[in-house]
């Protein structure tokens, strides 16, 4: 915990578990990583990262990216032409927060579908939703789900409702992409492999530092000549870098040694939501799964009360973030300890906050 820039208590940064610093194993592993132009193909640390991914999801084939934005967007590049349609859900990351990346850059009509509470959207829609062949329509040719599923609060898509999903899409001729961005934390809270978690999608992406810990880089997996044509794509929007093995190095210790200990960020999650249930926020422990725990606030006197509540916690000296102006997020993470969890528990119980302050 870094101190607090408000107040002398020491900071508790809930905003995301992309706030973790790399371990000193992994600054280890980068100062010794061994490196050359991996734009030349020649970086021996990216390498292994990319065949240790494909073998992690059960893929042909990896790609090294610098985000979990980029990883999504050369991944739905790589597999559409401009004026194709993509079928996404209304709370997917993809259409929420990468800047509307792939219509600005791919030409690509991103039609939503309305996301349920796992995530998952309700796979009659789909046969509705893909347009006819008729000149006058874009093809739809794409659909892309989201496990764990970020703004539906962490929450894992189960294999049963991928393999329904993507069975539908691909019966009307569409490919399936999967942002894995936190897969590995679906992995360990359902108990089933990432491989098999990634088994119905075409191309899945995953984030090597959010949960994972690692401080940059995502990967990209499919089959051989979708990643040879995501290098292209990835080339394309700037995306090879050099000596990136210093980065890969870091992302392989992630892999190795901080994917079991996701169950402890789920178990504090819970933690967390069983003590915002006994302060008397609207929130039901068990619907917590992975690391993220959603909060929706009241809205019977104040239409937009999440702004007012998360600067109440920083002046705490807990950070937390609001996917809108009724809910506050708040995410479990490596840098985060069950201690840390209490105490902010124990902070917002001193200072009274509770659903009506
Ligand atoms: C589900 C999901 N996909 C993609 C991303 C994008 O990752 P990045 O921030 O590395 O671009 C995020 C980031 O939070 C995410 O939650």
């Amino acid at each position: 915990m870094t101190q607090s820039q408000n107040s002398e208590l020491p900071l508790i940064d809930m905003r995301s578990d992309t706030v973790t610093r790399p371990t000193p194993a992994m600054r280890r592993a980068m100062f010794e990583a061994e490196v050359g132009d991996d734009v030349f193909g020649e970086d021996p640390t990216v390498t292994t990262l990319e065949e240790t991914a494909a073998e992690r999801t059960g893929k042909e084939a990896a790609l090294f990216v610098s985000s979990g934005t980029m990883a999504n967007l050369v991944s739905l590049l790589s597999q559409t032409r401009s004026g194709d349609e993509l079928l996404v859900g209304d709370r997917a990351h993809i259409v929420r927060s990468e800047a509307g990346g792939v219509s600005r850059l791919g030409g690509v009509l991103a039609t939503t579908l309305p996301n349920q509470p796992d995530g998952g959207f309700d796979p009659e829609l789909i046969p509705g939703a893909v347009r006819p062949d008729d000149m006058h329509q874009p093809r739809t040719t794409l659909l892309a789900l989201e496990n764990t599923h970020n703004f539906c609060g962490g929450s894992v898509v189960s294999l049963e409702r991928t393999e329904e999903i993507a069975g539908v899409a691909r019966e009307h001729g569409l490919r399936v992409h999967l942002d894995g961005a936190r897969i590995f934390n679906a992995a360990v809270a359902s108990g089933r492999s990432v491989a098999e978690l990634a088994g119905p999608a075409d191309s899945v992406t995953f984030c090597l530092s959010k949960g994972l810990g690692a401080p940059v880089g995502s990967l990209i997996c499919g089959d051989e000549s979708f990643i040879r044509e995501a290098r292209r794509t990835r080339k394309l929007v700037g995306g090879g870098m050099r000596q990136a093995g210093i980065l890969a190095a870091a992302g392989l210790v992630a892999l190795e040694e901080m994917v079991d200990r996701l169950a402890d960020d789920h178990a504090n999650a819970r933690q967390l939501a069983r003590g915002l249930a006994e302060l008397g926020f609207g929130i039901n422990p068990e619907d917590v799964q992975t690391n993220i725990v959603i909060v929706q606030l009241d809205t019977s006197q104040d239409s937009a009360p999440s702004p007012k509540l998360q600067a109440a916690l920083k002046a705490l000296g807990i950070l937390v973030t609001t996917p809108d102006r009724t809910k506050i997020r708040l995410v479990t993470h490596a840098d985060l300890s069950s201690e840390d969890c209490a105490e902010a528990l124990r902070r917002m119980a001193e200072a009274e906050i509770g659903p009506d302050s």
